[in-house]
């Protein structure tokens, strides 16, 4: 019978609380299909690298191409210096396995209570399909230790006057460098086409901000308009500015949002946000190897180790990793579980974050007695 190795790694703050939620609901759903799961559990955290000093080592990234996925909670803690472990683990993992996809869909579940509620008959179901490689996330840079000459005077820079002056004499300077490579823009948004044309989809928006960048986002432009028209559908694309702006007020008239590295990153947690909470924003980062599922949500520190963390972002997130594996049915089970749960719920048996009082195995609990 069909077996799954799964790799885990639940690491900081509400991750392992959550996680558990997850395995749970994963496990019932396996029995109820038939079939099997060994999971390989890792310890990389925080805490593991307070206590050894280590954050991830090469050892395990060979390890983990004998898994078929990899189940994530959260990275990241107060009490570790912000980037080492974000960097070190999670983004070593995107970038080393090339999760060049990072699927981050954003859906208001019936009875949910948002924020903005939705008018009458309007629905929210949004899919984010953010760039996972690139961007300003690829860490090429200068901290601000020692001055750097930017070179302005040899006229790498075009603009006049303020900025020739501010780096006339050479300060410590901090900068970041956003990368577009075309291979890169190329394959997400051919990806994004055939995820927008697999949800009956012939329009792809395109979040940029080509007015005050235009090297890097007017060649994200160029690139996405070729790959969408080749493939007939209608190419959109508007700043990221604007569209924050218009998805708080008009959720509904938005689908598949194409987004380089950084905007998804700040987009799906508005997203969240306006579909009921961090606590049910999902997320799927797909490359040609290892696959790694992890809730949208970081470690919440403020609400860690109290069972008051909504499980239902990992839980769904389960249920991506699940249908990557092809355990399509599975995967369609664990998402009406959920709906179930939400459309069945008394208002204090749901999540904190939704307003109620459910804890986070009491709410992980409900989901797998749906299955
Ligand atoms: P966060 O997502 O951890 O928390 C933001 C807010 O949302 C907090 O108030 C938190 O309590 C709330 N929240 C988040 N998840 C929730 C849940 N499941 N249920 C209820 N409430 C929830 O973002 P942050 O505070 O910016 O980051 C905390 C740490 O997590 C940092 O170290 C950060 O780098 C890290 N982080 C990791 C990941 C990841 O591993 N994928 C993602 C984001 C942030
Ligand atoms: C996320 C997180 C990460 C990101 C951080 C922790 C590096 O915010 O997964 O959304 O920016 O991608
Ligand atoms: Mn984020």
């Amino acid at each position: 019978s069909r077996s799954y190795r799964i790799a885990q790694m639940a690491g900081d703050g509400i991750g392992p609380e959550v996680v558990a939620e997850a395995r749970k609901v994963v496990e019932a759903v396996a029995s109820a299909k038939g079939f099997g799961l060994s999971w390989v559990d890792y310890p990389f955290g925080a805490e593991h690298y307070l206590k050894t000093g280590e954050i991830l080592p090469e050892s395990v990234l060979d390890e983990l191409q004998s898994c078929q996925a990899l189940l994530l909670g959260a990275i990241g803690d107060p009490r570790v210096k912000a980037g080492i472990l974000e960097r070190g683990i999670l983004l070593k993992l995107r970038f080393f396995f090339d999760m060049f996809v990072n699927l981050r869909p954003a859906k208001a579940f019936p009875r949910v209570p948002l924020p903005v509620p939705l008018p009458e008959g309007r629905e929210m179901d949004l899919l984010v399909v953010r760039e996972n490689t690139e961007d300003f996330y690829v860490g090429l840079g200068g901290d601000g230790g020692s001055p750097v000459d930017l070179g302005l005077e040899r006229g790498l820079y075009t603009m006049e006057g303020e900025m020739r002056v501010r780096f006339s004499t050479p300060q410590r300077s901090a900068f970041q460098v956003g990368l577009a490579t075309e291979g890169a823009v190329r394959r997400i948004t051919a990806d994004a086409c055939e995820r927008a044309l697999g949800r009956g989809e012939k329009r792809l928006t395109l979040a940029t901000k080509a007015n005050a960048m235009p090297q890097l986002y007017g060649f994200w432009e160029e690139m996405a308009r070729d790959e969408t028209e080749k493939r007939g559908l209608t190419f959109e694309t508007i700043n990221v500015d604007a569209l924050c702006y218009h998805l708080v007020r008009t959720p509904w008239k938005w689908n598949v949002v194409l987004c380089p590295n950084m905007f998804g990153d700040i987009v799906s947690d508005l997203l969240a946000a306006l579909s009921g909470g961090l606590g049910v924003a999902a997320g799927a980062n797909i490359g040609a190897g290892l696959g790694m599922f992890e809730p949208v949500h970081g470690s919440a520190p403020d609400i860690a180790r109290q069972n008051r963390a909504n499980p239902l972002a990992a839980i769904l997130s389960a249920a991506l990793m699940l249908d990557c594996l092809g355990e399509k049915e599975a995967a369609r089970s664990v998402e009406a579980a959920v709906g179930a749960f939400l459309a069945g719920a008394r208002p204090d048996e749901l999540p904190e974050e939704m307003g109620g009082r459910g804890t986070t195995s009491a709410v992980g609990d409900a989901v797998a007695s749906h299955l």
